[in-house]
């Protein structure tokens, strides 16, 4: 459930109108809804025991206002930067609540991450283990310690963001993951306290999970049984939301979190879960406007203001967003099929292709929906284009939470060396 609905012929964040909205900020722009991202933070959390730590994956939505609303409501954050961490800090998310994942963490990031005091490292290779056993010793601190463990289980997901199988650079493959407990328990400075799995994003099928589960209780007994104390189950992330009303729902939050709870359960663990697009995608839309209708040989354009820049999701994996009017169309209005696009110079800038949607016209504004999770944080400055701004609502309220950069701002990054100056 979101919060952005029609009331008398207009879209609205919970109380906001829309276009009223894309008048005041200009398009494009990301929009958050505050009671969908709470909403959504509860329904998860409650699917699990208290003890359970809810630890938000920052690069689905890194926005420090998304964050603070968040860390009110006790989210911890799964980052895998050191500017992810300094992001989650700054919001306000205690360091004992956030732990770190990811492939290539640099010996700077460790030291960050040791001196703030993070609840875990999450680790997916051996030479990662040496590496953080030397920052540890050479700061006089023990790292808390799990080993990213590859069940090699089918997340039936897109192919570009599957993560579980054999194939992918992610976590230690299951055959080698005693051995990489052995070594990390050799290793000085380093604290076993857990394991850890991720199998990919947007999966909408409890199968694989419940595949993946069951695998890692097989490790969790026979690391036990290798002597390793085993008191933690971080089961990243990656359950899946609907992005086209026309869709399947994915699995209930409160059936994947029985499936975890047993688990924690059977196993004696306490829970991380590292939720990122449940808690954000369905929260944030993003704006944009009909620069013009374009007939072309074969097809309908619509061309938009915003671009492959702003929202790569579409060029990068074929992904689907509903596309609204934010002025509600009549129920007879006439309906045409439109391939919509962004101004950037690549054919790949394209939203949907063949899409049927209300006749609309330049000027008009629409709603790409579901677009608050790997939207803004993924957007970049190609053709010189300022990344669309970001808008926190909360009731009747909105606030600008990451203006847009002007076009001179954008120009004053880059630098002119001595040999070139006039
Ligand atoms: N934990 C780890 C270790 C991850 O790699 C990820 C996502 C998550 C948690 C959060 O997964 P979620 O709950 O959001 O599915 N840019 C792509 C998605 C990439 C996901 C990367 N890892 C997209 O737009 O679909």
């Amino acid at each position: 459930m979101n919060h952005f609905a029609y009331r008398d012929g207009r879209l609205f964040a919970e109380d906001v109108d829309l276009l009223a909205l894309a008048e005041g900020v200009g398009t494009p722009a990301y929009v958050y809804s505050s009671a969908t991202l709470e909403r959504h933070y509860r329904v998860f959390a409650e699917a699990f025991p208290r003890s359970a730590l809810i630890a938000f994956s920052v690069k689905a939505n890194g926005n420090l206002a998304v964050l603070k609303t968040l860390a009110r409501l006790g989210a911890g954050a799964d980052v895998v930067s050191g500017g992810e961490l300094k992001k989650a800090l700054a919001a306000g998310i205690s360091a004992s609540r956030v732990v770190f994942s990811g492939v290539g963490k640099t010996k700077a990031e460790m030291r960050a991450a040791l001196e703030a005091g993070i609840h875990q490292f999450n680790v997916e290779s051996e030479p990662e283990l040496d590496a953080l056993s030397e920052v540890a010793v050479s700061l006089g601190k023990s790292a808390p310690v799990t080993i990213r463990i590859n069940p090699d289980v089918d997340a039936k997901t897109h192919a570009k963001i599957t993560t579980g199988t054999a194939e992918t650079k992610f976590g230690i493959p299951w055959e080698r993951a005693r051995a990489a407990y052995a070594l990390a328990a050799k290793l000085p400075g380093l604290s076993i306290v857990g394991v850890d799995m991720h199998i990919g994003s947007q999966i909408t099928e409890l199968l694989p999970f419940e595949q993946a589960f069951g695998r890692l209780a097989e490790m969790i007994t026979l690391l036990r049984a290798d002597g390793h104390a085993i008191a933690r189950a971080d089961l990243g992330g990656g359950l899946g939301v609907p992005y086209r009303a026309s869709n399947e729902p994915p699995p209930d939050p409160a059936a994947y979190g029985a499936l975890a709870t047993k688990l924690a359960k059977e196993q004696g663990v306490d829970l991380i879960l590292e939720p990122g697009r449940l808690i954000a995608a369905n929260a944030g839309i993003l704006l944009a406007r009909v620069t013009y209708v374009k007939e072309g040989a074969a097809k309908k354009f619509l061309i938009l203001d915003a671009g492959m820049n702003d929202l790569m999701r579409p060029a990068l994996y074929d992904a689907y967003h509903e596309i609204v009017p934010v002025s509600e169309p009549a129920p007879d209005a006439p309906r045409a099929h439109y391939d919509v696009v962004g101004p950037v110079c690549e054919t790949t800038d394209i939203f949907a292709s063949d899409r049927e949607l209300p006749c609309l016209n330049s000027g008009d504004v629409v709603a790409f929906m579901t677009a608050g999770a790997y939207g803004a944080v993924m957007a970049s400055a190609y053709n010189a284009r300022p990344p669309a701004p970001e808008v926190l609502v909360k009731g009747a309220a909105w606030s600008i939470v990451r203006p847009r950069l002007s076009d001179d701002a954008l120009l004053e990054l880059d630098r002119i060396p001595d040999w070139l100056a006039d």
